[in-house]
Parts: structure tokens; C-alpha cells; sequence
């Protein structure tokens, strides 16, 4: 079994104010995508790991990689990324070389996920499930809604039993050779997945949770921003 892990970096992340691409911004003064590579290499079962990098920056994300030391069994590589997230998973696979059996796909937002999680989806993987993603349950309740415009009334259409719903977090790891006919079966279209286990579900394959963690949480908006400063400020201390 060989696994590498893909890391999608090529958004804007526009949700989190203007500036640099959000892969590229600091946290604890290095950039974000620096800490999720590392938490991808962290783990022994990983190998190589590709970077999927906003095409305009692919060469200045090579420079980085070269300036922040990585374990030494660590193969890297830098691929350009394209205009949707699935696109982006996509030429990652491409990038992957045949002796690889098994696959982390894990968002450049969530930069820092612990080691632990990262290799109990890896061994889930290894023990046999095609498809993997670690998940929490909710704190909040959820509801439906008729979207309306921003900032105006929306109609509930109803409210889903909280106890059965989970809020689902990267690395989410797959068998390959599944993960492959996913993509192959489902035109790009539009946005895309928003999540890679999706993808193989409607292929009619069986996807298992297995727990998460709180500090897999993804920076998506200012706010995540400063909780991410102090789990790291917790950790250095
Ligand atoms: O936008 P969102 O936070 O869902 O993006 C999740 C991940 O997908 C981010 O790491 C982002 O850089 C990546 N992405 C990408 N290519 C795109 C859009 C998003 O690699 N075209």
C-alpha cells in the first residue's frame, strides 16, 4: 500500500476578506498551506504529497515549499489548480504516480488537523472502506430553507433531527481506483462537489464517518482566522 494526500489550494477564499489567496496566508507567521502540508506529512503512511496550487502562483508555492523543511521522506509536488474545487481534486489525481493504491484529499483551510486523525482515516482506508471522512456532530440545529436574497426573510421548509446529522471535515480518505471512477462518472459542472466523499456516494458506494476533530475546523472567515492563531499560540506554549 502506498498513499499520498492531495491538497487542494487553488481558491481565492474570498469569504475571508480580500488579499493573497487563502492557502498563502500566515498563521503564526507561516503561511496556512505550509501547516496543512505538514499535517499531511506528519503522518508515516504518506509518502507524497501533491499540492494543487492556484495557477498563478504555482511557481511562488514551489518557492515556499523549498524554504520550510518537511520530513525527509516526504516527496512533493506542485501541480496547477483549476477553476473549481473538483476540477482542482482532479488534476491532483492526474499528478499521482501508479504505485499509488490509496488517497487523502485534504483542504489547504484545514491546516490544523492532528496527526491521530489524519492516520485513523488512513488505516480506515487500509482496513478496507472505499470511502472515509472524519466528522463531527453539530452544535447548532439546522434548518431548510427557501434561499431568498441576502440579508432577507427566508421560509423554513423543515428541520432535520440533529442527532443524525454530522458536519463532515478533510482529510477524507479513499481507495483510488474509486475516487478515480467518481470523477470519471460525474461531469463538471457549475461549483462542483463541495465535498469528495459526495462524489463517490453517487456512485452508489458505501462512504463511513469516523470521528473528527475540533481542530480540524476549516478557516473560512475572519473569525476562524483568530481561532486558529490560538490553538496554534496553545500548542507553542
Ligand atoms: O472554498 P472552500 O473553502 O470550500 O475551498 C476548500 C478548498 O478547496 C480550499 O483549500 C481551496 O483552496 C480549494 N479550492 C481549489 N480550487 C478551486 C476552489 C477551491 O483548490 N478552484
Amino acid at each position: 500500500h502506498r498513499t499520498a494526500a492531495v491538497i487542494p489550494a487553488a481558491g481565492r477564499g474570498v469569504r475571508l476578506g480580500p488579499g493573497a489567496p487563502k492557502a498563502l496566508r500566515a498563521l503564526g507567521g507561516t503561511p496556512m498551506l505550509i501547516h496543512a502540508v505538514r499535517a499531511m506529512a506528519r503522518s508515516r503512511a504518506v509518502s507524497l504529497v501533491v499540492v494543487v496550487a492556484p495557477p498563478a502562483e504555482a511557481a511562488e508555492v514551489r518557492l515556499l515549499l523549498g524554504e520550510h523543511a518537511l520530513p525527509e521522506r516526504t516527496e512533493l509536488l506542485v501541480v496547477p489548480g483549476g477553476e473549481t474545487r473538483q476540477e482542482s481534486v482532479r488534476a491532483g489525481l492526474d499528478a499521482l504516480p501508479a504505485d499509488i493504491t490509496s488517497v487523502l484529499i485534504h483542504d489547504a483551510a484545514r491546516p490544523l488537523v492532528p496527526v491521530d486523525t489524519v492516520d485513523s482515516v488512513i488505516e480506515a482506508v487500509r482496513d478496507g472502506a472505499p470511502a472515509v471522512v472524519p466528522a463531527l456532530p453539530l452544535a447548532d440545529t439546522v434548518k431548510e430553507v427557501e434561499p431568498g436574497k441576502p440579508g432577507e426573510a427566508e421560509p423554513v421548509l423543515g428541520t432535520p433531527e440533529r442527532a443524525r446529522l454530522r458536519a463532515v471535515q478533510t482529510p477524507q480518505g479513499f481507495d483510488l481506483a474509486t475516487l478515480l471512477r467518481a470523477h470519471a462518472a460525474i461531469a463538471v459542472d457549475g461549483e462542483g462537489a463541495t465535498d469528495d466523499a459526495g462524489m463517490v456516494e453517487r456512485l452508489g458506494v458505501t462512504v463511513v464517518v469516523i470521528p473528527g476533530h475540533e481542530e480540524a475546523f476549516k478557516v473560512t472567515r475572519p473569525l476562524d482566522l483568530v481561532l486558529a492563531e490560538a490553538v496554534l499560540a496553545r500548542r507553542r506554549a
